[in-house]
């Protein structure tokens, strides 16, 4: 496979692209301008200088955390700041195990291989992987039948980089071939302000802090979701008021929007509404859950999950996913004497 064919972009619709452009824009391409997630930092940019002072190609490195903290914009950040080219691919794209020993051998040294939802990656193929990461070596079967041969090939120090939402769906000997995993985590309300703040200038958009706070505050911990609530703050703005946005614009414009004081928005609030209403606050599993809100499980336990356990408004348990007193009153009902209140179960399952 020639490497212009591999990668090429997913292609868009049409009338998404100038959300996606936007997107593009506001990504930050240093490690200087990503904001929040200092441990993270911290430790990346001094691997990333090591590798740098010693002209060799990074560790293998792999991000997890929920969609939308940053993942693939810190993929390309580690490719820059390494002043490497990077390769972006996804686990699903990857279907035989020769059309990842035909990327893994066209990369030149010092690369930067992406490969996001590295989780989706078929098991033969994964299992190429591991040579290639340990020893820069993969083997390809030549043939078929009695008369087919492995050849080992080597490759060129490249670094890996994954990316995946599902922690727990790493194989174990995939996740102990990268040289450190990070766990990306929902940002605080100060860092998501930066975001916003960031966002604006570039948008060309005026906003006051408390305006700025406002949006951050309802952001569900997520710069992706941010800054597609400033462009929805924005248009609103831009339509009902003077085009600038102030505290009141962004509390009247989310509203409209439906997003609510916590940053839920309506299927977050329709999860929890079915699970205190008509489940009686649980313990309820989750492929019911997820049909009640009409949604496939996986976005249920990706996206709309995590940040709900980490508001304190929901608990997975071994029986199955429980109301927590504060979910009951955000939906204006009354909790249940018994209705725990227990510890944060894993963001990740
Ligand atoms: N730390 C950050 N500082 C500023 N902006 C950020 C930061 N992290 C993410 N963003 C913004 O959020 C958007 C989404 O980030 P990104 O695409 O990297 O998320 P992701 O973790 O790869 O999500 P997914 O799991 O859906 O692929 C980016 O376009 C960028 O504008
Ligand atoms: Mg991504």
């Amino acid at each position: 496979m020639p490497r212009d064919e591999w990668v090429a972009p997913e292609p868009v619709a049409e009338e998404q692209q100038g959300e996606v452009l936007d997107e593009a824009g506001l990504r930050p391409r240093s490690l200087e301008d990503f904001v929040g997630q200092r441990e993270l930092k911290d430790r990346l940019g001094i691997m990333l200088d090591a590798a740098s002072a010693r002209n060799q190609a990074a560790d293998h490195l792999l991000f997890a955390g929920p969609p939308g903290l940053g993942k693939t914009t810190l993929a390309a950040i580690v490719a820059a700041e390494l002043g490497a080219q990077m390769y972006p691919t996804s686990g699903p794209a990857i279907e035989k195990p020769g059309d990842l020993a035909s990327i893994l051998s066209s990369l030149e040294r010092g690369d930067v291989l992406f490969i996001d939802e590295i989780h989706r990656l078929p098991r033969i193929v994964e299992e190429v992987l591991y040579p290639a990461m340990e020893d820069l070596q993969i083997d390809v079967i030549i043939g078929t039948g009695p008369a087919a041969r492995s050849i080992r090939f080597d490759l060129e120090p490249f670094t890996l980089v994954g990316a995946t939402t599902r922690m727990g769906l790493i194989t174990g000997p995939l996740r102990d071939r990268f040289g450190f995993n990070f766990r990306l985590e929902f940002y605080g309300a100060d860092d998501l302000e930066l975001i916003v703040t960031r966002a604006a200038a570039i948008l060309g958009v005026e906003i006051s802090k408390s305006g700025a706070g406002e949006i951050a505050r309802r952001s569900r911990g997520t710069p992706r979701i941010a800054n597609r609530l400033l462009r929805r703050v924005q248009d609103f703005a831009e339509v009902r008021g003077d085009g600038t946005i102030n505290q009141q614009t962004a509390a009247d414009g989310l509203a409209l929007f439906g997003i609510d004081e916590l940053g839920l928005d309506m299927v977050d609030r329709r999860l929890l509404e079915n699970l205190c209403g008509n489940f009686s606050g649980g313990p309820v599993g989750l492929k019911t859950l997820a049909i009640s809100v009409a949604e496939p499980t996986e976005t249920v336990e990706d996206v709309i999950e995590p940040f709900l356990i980490q508001q304190g408004l929901l608990l997975r348990t071994s029986q199955g996913r429980v109301a927590t007193p504060a979910a009951w009153r955000h939906v204006g009902l009354q909790p249940p004497d018994d209705a725990p209140d227990g510890p944060e179960s894993s963001v990740f399952s």
